[in-house]
């Protein structure tokens, strides 16, 4: 099998809100591949971030310093879901992940992203199980496990979240597909390569992250970690 195109999508929770544009050329400068992006909404989980208007005004900030666009990775923490995954696809974003059980019908929702010709994602709290993928595998392009309880950055990498990643890669795996499996939550340079080895090929790292001065060397730690 060949090497998995690995992608680190720092998440712009741990940014300096009050430098957002700034935040995100710098850690696309230091050799991120995507912008994750936490959409809270005080009712699915007990944060409040920020909404599709500031998604937008990121958008011409979200360049690689090749300049091309980066990958916009909007990760929906909200209840009901099909509004506001419809306003971030008009609002710029690449990827629209959401969670199952936010949605009452899991399967319109990801029409819905698809229908706006962008890519689709579900994702699984901790102890959310898996069995919905099964039934909408065709019209998934991500799986992203939280490896932490959503809301909140910072908090430590949950364990079983191992063992759900091999689970993950099983199911894709029986499907034939070409789905990424995504990982956010705790992730850090040093839990990075066991990660990666239970099967994700796609990590979200805030705190670890924007919690340093240096971005371009966590980043390069992760990939030396990966290599
Ligand atoms: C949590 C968010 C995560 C968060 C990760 O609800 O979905 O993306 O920013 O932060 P760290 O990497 O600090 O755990
Ligand atoms: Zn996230």
């Amino acid at each position: 099998m060949a090497a998995p195109d690995y992608r680190i999508a720092p998440s712009i929770l741990s940014a300096d809100f009050a430098r957002l544009g700034e935040e995100v050329r710098n850690v696309l400068a230091a050799g991120a591949d995507w912008i994750h992006f936490d959409v809270m909404d005080n009712h699915y989980v007990p944060n409040l971030t920020f909404g599709p208007m500031i998604c937008e005004a990121l958008r011409k900030h979200a360049v690689k310093p090749d300049g091309t666009p980066a990958i916009l990775d909007v990760h929906l923490m909200v209840q009901p879901v099909d509004s506001l995954a419809l306003a971030f696809c008009r609002a710029g974003a690449d990827i629209v992940t959401f969670h199952p059980d936010a949605s009452t019908h899991v399967d319109r929702t990801l029409q819905l992203i698809k229908g706006e010709g962008k890519q689709a994602g579900l994702v699984f709290n901790p102890a959310t199980p898996l069995d919905v993928l099964e039934w909408v595998i065709d019209k998934v392009d991500l799986v992203m496990l939280m490896s932490v309880n959503p809301g909140f950055g910072g908090q430590s990498f949950i364990p079983s979240s191992l063992a759900k990643l091999r689970r993950v890669r099983e199911i894709i795996a029986r499907s034939g597909r070409d789905i990424r499996v995504e990982i956010d939550g705790g992730v850090k340079v040093e839990n990075i390569r066991e990660i990666a080895d239970a099967g994700a090929d796609t990590f979200v790292a805030g705190s670890a992250i924007f919690g340093k001065p240096d971005y371009k060397a966590v980043i390069d730690a992760m990939r030396q970690q990966l290599a």
